[in-house]
């Protein structure tokens, strides 16, 4: 059973399988990113429900470029088409919309639909859904390693006293940025079982928790068993119990 009393404060899942579910259903594989996007707008209403605090969806990596232009520019209308649908109903339950990752290169048609939906949440106190967008792990962290030789080149700080915190800071994740934290689960579905460049920094200490199941079939009840299997889970972070 779950224990409602022990939902992680930080989920982030890697929303993985929308070409093969489409493949398997013999339809283009944007009907498989379109259902993947339907599977997420009920998993942010059970995580809401819940009470989560945050949840992190990656929903586009700094690799996912390398796709067909009718693919990624697909993937990008698709976000269009749900930021402004769902909008309404995100207000309506509190939601705060935020983003991690650059998303400047995107079309300006999807900029404009996330800029809107950034702005319009930014004063909901509810569920932070974050979504990582042109997300990547290690580019995220050579941004942060860039500010801080920036500062410390302008004589703000000693590179010796650089932190691990003065790092997370700089984070999407970070203090600076969303504020989510390190996420305590991360869920991969599809049955790969790799973070594919997601939360390298933010991962050191996260429980995994991966399934079979590809993303379009991915339903609330999923998300709370893997929320179950995290709860089963005993956290030591290199102490003895
Ligand atoms: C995940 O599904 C969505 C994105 C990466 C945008 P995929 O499109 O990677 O689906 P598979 O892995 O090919 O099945
Ligand atoms: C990871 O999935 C990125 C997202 C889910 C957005 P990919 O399908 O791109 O990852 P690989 O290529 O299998 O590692
Ligand atoms: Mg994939």
């Amino acid at each position: 059973m779950l224990d409602k009393n022990r939902i992680p404060e930080h989920a982030a899942i890697i929303m993985d399988g929308n070409g093969r579910w489409a493949k398997k259903h013999g339809v283009p594989r944007l009907a498989g990113h379109n259902a993947g996007m339907k599977s997420m707008i009920e998993v942010v209403r059970r995580a809401n429900d819940l009470g989560m605090k945050h949840l992190t969806v990656y929903a586009f990596s700094t690799e996912n470029w390398k796709r067909s232009t009718e693919e990624v520019s697909g993937i990008f209308k698709l976000l269009i088409k749900y930021v402004e649908s769902e909008l309404r109903e995100l207000m309506e339950n509190n939601v705060r919309i935020r983003i991690l990752g650059d998303y400047s290169p995107l079309p300006k048609d999807a900029r404009r639909a996330v800029d809107k939906a950034i702005r319009e949440t930014a004063g909901n106190t509810g569920l932070q859904f974050n979504i990582a967008l042109n997300y990547g792990g290690r580019s995220e962290i050579l941004r942060a390693v860039q500010l801080l030789a920036k500062e410390a080149a302008d004589g703000e700080i000693d590179p010796e006293q650089i932190t691990e915190d003065m790092i997370s800071e700089r984070l999407y994740t970070g203090a600076r940025e969303t504020g989510c934290g390190d996420p305590e689960l991360i869920i991969r579905t599809s049955g790969e079982e790799r973070l594919s460049n997601f939360l390298l920094w933010q991962s050191a200490y996260s429980e995994f928790v991966f399934t079979d199941v590809l993303w379009p079939d991915f339903s609330p009840e999923e998300f709370e068993k893997c929320i179950e299997e995290y709860q089963g889970r005993d956290r030591r972070f290199g102490g003895r119990k």
